[in-house]
């Protein structure tokens, strides 16, 4: 997210992984400990795996620096005992205050170290991550940043779209890929592609091309990850302006996204939602009966041997992180132990476990998954 003010948000990817069209590939290492999809599920070691976690953006800022590294852990730390098992986080900061890139492949090591402490700390407590290659919104930098760092090579460029089209941008962005996916941890010794704690890569955050909303531009014929958003304040017709119209929205968008999901036959993963305190009347209780629905609609769907793969709130923080807070934040420590959040872990936990459907490797996709089979290729 880190957008402007929504009502309520929230965020649909369908398997963000990657790409196409490609000359030098980078191999990962094969391993049975990678996440891969078969068919509309995740599964992991022959067994259907459900998602259940958090998006956290601030990670490898905090790691970064020794005297804030602690929330990254106490972080991981409760969200395992709620039994989540993914965080969304982002591998990028470009340009502007503490960057891992503070110009067109130049790295700052500190930083790096601190993604490093979290991937570390991440696999000690069972937690998965998807990490983020670059935002869509100027927060952090973003394609906003790309575009700058060219028009100040002298490329003629008019337009944040630019990113998705001028041939010195994708170069820096291929860059970026292949420097974050190539580091090897000092920590763990392990190159980021071979690493299994490491879900899935999200070659954007809430890809937008506004310039063509054909959406071919981000989306070329190769390209076989999805993703996509959509927030109160960008769809307010479709929103709704009582609690019980903002429900049927959603539960509408979600059931529309499962039925494309089964039409394109991946798994469907709710990324991002949310409830602002910002909202009028806001209060926890609603909150937690948003969060209630939300996860009861990912979890019937699971159920029934629907394609949804799991749901992830935006956003945790750690307490003491007020100027982080834009409003949508959960604070486990000050949480309610009988919230919703705790009872549907707990039941899709139960649902992740009786695993009716069996899952037999020989269904792997391997053209679309690092993390299946271990085969990225990048151009
Ligand atoms: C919500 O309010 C906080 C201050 O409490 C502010 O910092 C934040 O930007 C607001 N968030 C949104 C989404 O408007
Ligand atoms: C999803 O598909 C079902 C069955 O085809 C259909 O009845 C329903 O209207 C669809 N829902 C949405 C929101 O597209």
């Amino acid at each position: 997210m880190l957008m402007k003010n929504s009502f309520i948000f929230i965020l649909v990817a369908i398997l963000t992984i990657f790409l196409g069209e490609f000359s030098n590939p980078i191999k990962a290492s094969s391993n049975p400990n990678f996440v891969y999809t078969d068919g509309t599920h995740f599964a992991l070691q022959g067994k259907p795996f459900y998602l259940n976690g958090f998006n956290a953006y601030w990670l490898m800022y905090m790691a970064s620096d020794p005297s804030t590294r602690n929330k990254v852990t106490t972080t991981f730390q409760q969200a395992s005992r709620y039994k989540m098992n993914v965080a969304r986080t982002w591998a990028f900061t470009d340009g502007g205050f503490r960057p891992l890139q503070s110009a067109p492949g130049v790295y700052n090591e500190q930083m790096f170290q601190g993604l490093d402490f979290v991937i570390s700390e991440a696999k000690k407590y069972k937690i998965h991550l998807i990490l983020g290659l670059v935002n869509n919104w100027e927060a952090l930098g973003g394609k906003k940043q790309y575009v700058e760092w060219a028009r100040q090579r002298g490329q003629q460029l008019t337009s944040e779209d630019d990113f998705f089209t001028n041939p010195m941008i994708k170069e820096f962005y291929k860059n970026h890929v292949k420097v974050v996916l190539t580091r090897v941890n000092t920590i763990t010794k392990v190159a980021y592609k071979d690493d299994p704690t490491i879900l899935s890569w999200e070659l954007m955050n809430e890809p937008r091309c506004t310039s063509d909303i054909s959406g071919k531009t981000i989306q070329p014929e190769r390209y076989v990850g999805t993703k996509e958003g959509s927030s109160g304040t960008e769809l307010p017709g479709l929103l709704g302006s009582t609690p019980a119209a903002q429900d049927k929205w959603a539960s509408q968008w979600i059931q529309a996204h499962i039925n494309d999901s089964k039409l394109l036959k991946k798994p469907l993963l709710i990324a991002e939602f949310g409830m602002s305190s910002n909202t009028t009347g806001f209060s926890v209780a609603k909150r937690d009966n948003y969060f209630g629905k939300i996860y009861g609609t990912i979890f019937n769907c699971a159920k029934n041997g629907g394609p949804c793969g799991g749901g992830l709130f935006w956003q945790l923080l750690d307490q003491g992180m007020g100027s982080f807070g834009d409003g949508y934040e959960v604070v486990l420590q000050e949480e309610d132990t009988n919230c919703p959040i705790k009872s549907v872990v707990i039941e899709r936990g139960q649902c992740s476990e009786s695993g009716d459907r069996s899952i037999s490797a020989r269904h792997r996709n391997p053209s679309i998954t690092l993390s299946s089979t271990g085969t990225l290729l990048l151009k």
